[in-house]
């Protein structure tokens, strides 16, 4: 078969997520094997703006599939949502020849391949590489499981001595426009209720529940937020729940960006190094490329990335009934 590529780029972008490394190296072997140049791109589109682009060998990727964060380190570049930035972004990566370019990051980052790829003549694929799973096209995000894993472990060392003392915890996680994290961990440790920035929250109805629960003498209770829920984040939920409740014994604990590092789970591992494989795959046969590359029901999916960038993952309300009912 020929390829559509000779040379390929791979940057990581936005938030980094454990996996990332995983992906990376899943590219540069895949491209290495059908013969490619694997270029690495420094700190994402800013690398690409400044020429901060380096050749790839085997060996570059040895000994981090372990490893959390991105060994090609990563940012946030507004300079690449000006025409300018990407235009500076294109010469340099013509100068060297790059005709391919995987990107690995969350939706800010594909906007920015969208907008490139529909500008210049270099395709590129996405893969969904962010610890918030706030993605449609994928069952799964690269980091997402990690992070609820290290979530889950935090909040089990919480309900230890939550326990001892007979407190009310509200637990803040991440997840700055998504519940994903909170749900998943909220089910995964018991919590009392999650507080998602999907939907709104009725205090009143969460202040009745925690007040039925005292009655019963069930005290210990963990509440899940997600930093973005409309009350700002867990400060403000203990705030306005202990307006409400005097002398409940309340504690606040934000997780924060632990939940972002860390060696990735096995599954993680699982769906970077495949991504990373079909990656290389559609830029060599330059036929689903422009789209973002995702897993659903275990089967690689290809969503083009002008509709990746749109849609968002809904989560079903159904989720939030059972949240409340496996904790009553
Ligand atoms: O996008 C992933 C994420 O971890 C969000 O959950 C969080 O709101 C944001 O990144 C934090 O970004 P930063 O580390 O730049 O403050």
């Amino acid at each position: 078969m020929e390829s559509k590529v000779s040379k390929i780029g791979v940057l990581t972008s936005g938030g980094d997520a454990p996996g990332m490394n995983a992906a990376i190296r899943a590219v540069v072997r895949t491209g290495i094997y059908y013969g490619l140049d694997v270029f690495g791109i420094m700190r994402g589109y800013t690398g690409m703006i400044e020429n901060d682009i380096f050749r790839m060998e085997s060996k570059s990727v040895a000994n981090i599939i372990q490893r959390g964060g991105t060994i090609l380190k990563t940012a946030r570049c507004k300079e690449f949502f000006e025409p300018e930035g990407r235009k500076k972004a294109y010469e340099n990566l013509k100068r060297l020849g790059i005709n391919g370019l995987v990107v690995i990051g969350g939706d800010g980052s594909f906007r920015g391949a969208q907008k490139f790829s529909t500008e210049f003549d270099i395709p590129c694929i996405g893969l969904p590489g962010t610890i918030d799973k706030d993605m449609a096209g994928t069952d799964f995000t690269i980091g997402f499981d990690t992070a609820v894993n290290t979530a889950i472990s935090a909040i089990d060392k919480i309900r230890d001595t939550a326990d001892a003392h007979d407190r009310l915890f509200i637990i803040e996680v991440m997840g700055r426009d998504s519940g994903y994290i909170a749900l998943h961990s909220g089910i995964g440790t018991g919590a009392e209720n999650i507080l998602i920035p999907e939907y709104k929250t009725n205090i009143e109805e969460v202040v009745e529940r925690l007040q039925e629960k005292e009655k019963r003498k069930k005290l210990v209770n963990l509440l899940v937020v997600a930093e973005g829920d409309e009350f700002g984040g867990a400060n403000e939920v203990a705030k306005a729940i202990k307006a409400r409740m005097p002398n409940a014994d309340i504690k606040v604990c934000i997780l924060g960006h632990i939940q972002r590092g860390g060696a990735p789970s096995s599954i993680d591992r699982l769906i970077a190094s495949r991504l990373g494989y079909a990656a290389v795959e559609c830029l060599i046969k330059g036929d689903k490329v422009n789209t973002m590359i995702g897993v659903v029901n275990n089967h690689l999916h290809y969503t083009p990335l002008n509709e990746a960038v749109k849609e968002t993952q809904t989560i079903d309300p159904e989720w939030l009934k059972i949240v409340k009912i496996l904790a009553s």
